[in-house]
């Protein structure tokens, strides 16, 4: 008798998920989550579990429109779950990825993925009292983490604030909800800016606030805080923690938000050159630009300070966004897992660590 498609994932004696062996992910389903918000589930190709801490994160390698775009998106589901993996997408408009993905991934799609990678992860740290803090699709990482302990049974005391602009933006609002119905160790609350066209929000509105962290999880200061969300939004947070003397050696944080990283990085790579620094020119065939960057500097510093933009979002070898093809020269790389070392054999490099040793030409 033939074993039923859903049957097949349940199989017994399925290794760990091994992108080295297999980096090949196929979508099983997609779940609308908010109006533009979606889950992408996927299993992988080859029989396999799947092995991660909560909070860590993916990085998709994808195809669009004849170029290879890398981009790292933390994972929604838990450990806990091991037969799919999902990531959850907030459609950007004028974006490139998310809403390539949102328009083109469907049950079936298969897509390159490598991962999982990451150290924000509540796994370590552990603590009894937890108060995850988040904003807009900054939810991911969080989520998998209450999931993981709601499915452990785990006694641990969470207070999960997400702030979203409407009602109709919160994401995983059912799911939350009937995780607090279900488990009196967890407690979601959500703040609004505002009403939806459909919903008046009767909840906490505005920005969250420190009067506002008072009054939801009045111990705040006893909690271990992971905070996940836009740029703006976690300055917010770590100013107001710090206000009200919140010892910061507990504070963890994520974020993959491009633009602001790109800003910020972009300002920090404006330090000046030293002089009578010894130079290697680099030169990129697809802008058809040469810069030039000292062996000290790494080979995406020099192009942000060249005033080159280029696709990057750790900037420490971990998720693989910088990921680019050497076409000649030597580098000197000390990265966290985000190439694999076939990539490397292959000529790839991960500009955002990579070191000249030689003059370089870089397909970018
Ligand atoms: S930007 Fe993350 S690996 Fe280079």
């Amino acid at each position: 008798m033939s074993i039923e498609p859903v049957a097949r994932l349940l199989e017994p004696g399925r290794g760990p998920w091994d992108p080295e062996a297999s980096d090949i992910l196929v979508c099983r389903g997609v779940r609308d989550e908010t109006h533009d918000v979606r889950t992408f589930l996927f299993e992988s190709e080859q029989p396999a579990r799947f092995h991660y801490e909560p909070g860590q994160f993916l990085t998709l390698e994808l195809e669009i429109d004849g170029r290879t775009v890398n981009r790292c998106y933390t994972i929604s589901s838990a450990p806990t779950r091991p037969h799919l993996i999902s990531i959850t997408v907030k459609r950007i408009p004028g974006g490139v990825v998310s809403p390539w993905l949102h328009q083109n991934v469907r049950a079936g799609s298969r897509i390159r993925a490598v991962g999982p990678l990451g150290d924000f992860t509540s796994f370590r740290h552990h603590a009894s009292k937890y108060l995850f803090l988040s904003g807009g699709s900054g939810i991911t990482p969080l989520m998998s983490m209450a999931r993981t302990y709601h499915d452990l049974a785990e006694a641990r005391d969470i207070v999960f604030v997400h702030a979203a602009r409407s009602p109709a933006d919160i994401i995983y609002r059912h799911e939350q909800a009937m995780m607090s119905h279900t488990n009196p160790h967890f407690r979601a609350v959500a703040v609004c800016e505002a009403d939806s066209p459909g919903e008046v929000w009767g909840g906490f509105r505005g920005r969250l606030s420190l009067s506002m962290l008072q009054l939801i999880a009045p111990d705040f200061l006893e909690r271990e805080v992971f905070t996940c969300g836009p740029a703006p939004f976690m300055a917010a947070v770590r100013a107001m923690l710090a206000q009200a003397g919140y010892d910061m050696a507990r504070y963890h944080e994520e974020s993959f938000d491009f633009g602001t990283l790109m800003a910020e990085e972009a300002a920090e790579a404006a330090a000046p050159a030293v002089p009578g620094e010894q130079v290697f020119k680099v030169e990129f065939t697809k802008s058809r630009r040469v810069i030039e960057c000292g062996p000290d500097t790494n080979v995406l510093d020099a192009a942000r300070k060249a005033g080159m933009r280029l696709p990057s979002s750790c900037t420490k070898g971990l998720c693989g966004t910088c990921k680019s093809r050497k076409l000649a020269g030597e580098v000197e790389m000390t990265h966290q897992g985000g190439i694999r070392q076939r990539e490397i054999d292959q000529g790839m490099v991960l500009i955002c660590c990579a070191k000249p040793r030689s003059d370089l030409v870089i397909e970018r």
